[in-house]
């Protein structure tokens, strides 16, 4: 590329022959046409000129900060056009809405808990109906196809990281006349490109791994085709669910560092997997670099980048132990979310939509820290709480 031509410009063409790393500091760069500043300006008006060329009216319908942070993870998900919004749920409220009065959605029994509750309330509300299936399971997905407008995958699932195969369900879904949405949160783009795939709709919560610096909160859908992609920016516009505009600099800014992060946090996963489910006080680690795991086959093929930079684990010991970890550790913060430059952990049976998981399980959400450091700060807490190896 020469000087002064960006993915929007010139050599915008040549954009989807280069690599992902390359992808994720140049997607949606090109120089501001006002000043020639390379880094997007932050717009935040609410109001624009009438009798401007720029085709702008009101802060609600349009901003050209939302409009770079869209170019640019259309481009890294390889999408028809992306639309972003307030938060990761409206992102998915936007899909689901798409769903038409009385249908059905199939989602994963395992899914992130807002999902699971957003459906519950649809369906009690009348709105339509949900089926819960293991993900992980294809032919049970696959059963429940049948009459579904919507299928809904997590490219790895919270907290036990399964890994559904997103081929075989967009297959079954299709076959039965639904779209494929996939939330693509916890895997990224440099991890896995879902509409590759053949899902119709990726979602994130941006406010995760695209973000990276855990100082915003922001969603965003990237569809499979233009038309979608209208009809999820119309119910944006009409239903007012519209990002902050520093979130979204802040998030077209995280991007730049994506290729960077994410590789890092997720080899640090492995790694510290490994270490942890060799820990006598440990019962027993998800994450599907494990050989044991599930779904480890089927992760390498769909996750060739790395397996995810979330590992949850099971401890010897009671709720109050698994709590006591938590406090006890200096490096990792006693927190919800991941995605972060810090690591956090949390015991994920605190939540009411994950009370059924096992109360001394934990989910660790590495960051980018030292990884030796890491697992001395791990170690140092469990030996602090005294968990019992070996016992329950
Ligand atoms: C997988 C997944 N999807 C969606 C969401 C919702 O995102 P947000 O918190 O940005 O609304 C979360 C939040 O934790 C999540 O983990």
């Amino acid at each position: 590329m020469t000087a002064g031509e960006g993915p929007g410009g010139a050599a915008g063409a040549r954009a989807a022959d280069w690599a992902l790393a390359t992808r994720a500091v140049h997607a949606g760069m090109s120089p501001d046409p006002a000043t020639g500043a390379i880094v997007p300006p932050l717009v935040t008006t609410s109001i624009y000129a009438h009798d401007h060329p720029a085709p702008y009216s009101y802060g609600r319908d349009h901003n050209p900060t939302w409009e770079r942070l869209e170019e640019a993870l259309s481009e890294l998900e390889s999408g028809a056009g992306a639309v972003v919004f307030g938060s990761g749920m409206a992102a998915l409220s936007a899909a689901v809405a798409t769903v038409p009065l009385g249908g059905t959605v199939v989602a994963p029994a395992d899914s992130y808990t807002g999902l699971r509750r957003l459906l519950g309330e649809l369906e009690a509300a009348g709105r339509l109906r949900v089926r819960l299936v293991q993900s992980a399971d294809t032919e049970a997905v696959a059963r429940a196809c049948g009459g579904a407008q919507l299928v809904c995958l997590e490219t790895l699932t919270n907290p036990l990281l399964r890994v559904p195969d997103i081929a075989a369900v967009v297959a079954a879904a299709h076959a039965a006349g639904a779209r494929c949405l996939v939330d693509n949160t916890f895997a990224t783009p440099i991890g896995c490109r879902p509409l590759s795939f053949g899902a119709d709709i990726v979602v994130h919560s941006a406010s995760k791994y695209l973000g990276g610096h855990s100082d915003l909160v922001l969603g965003a859908v990237v569809a499979g085709s233009a038309e979608l992609a209208e009809t999820l920016r119309v119910y944006r516009t009409d239903h007012g669910a519209i990002p902050g505009q520093l979130e979204a600099w802040l998030a077209l800014r995280g991007l730049r560092t994506l290729a960077l992060r994410v590789p890092r946090q997720m080899a640090s996963a492995a790694w510290l997997a490994t270490r942890l489910e060799a820990d006598p006080r440990v019962v027993r680690v998800h994450h599907p670099a494990l050989p044991g795991h599930p779904d480890h086959d089927r992760a390498q093929r769909q996750l060739p980048a790395g397996f995810g930079g979330v590992i949850s684990m099971e401890l010897h010991g009671t709720a109050d132990d698994a709590e006591a970890v938590c406090r006890g550790t200096r490096l990792w913060s006693h927190a919800t979310s991941l995605g972060g430059v810090e690591s956090t952990l949390e015991r994920r049976a605190r939540w009411p939509g994950d009370d059924h998981l096992p109360p001394s399980l934990l989910r660790l959400a590495v960051g980018i820290e030292d990884r030796e450091d890491l697992l001395d700060d791990l170690v140092g807490a469990l030996d602090r709480v005294g968990a019992a190896g070996g016992q329950d």
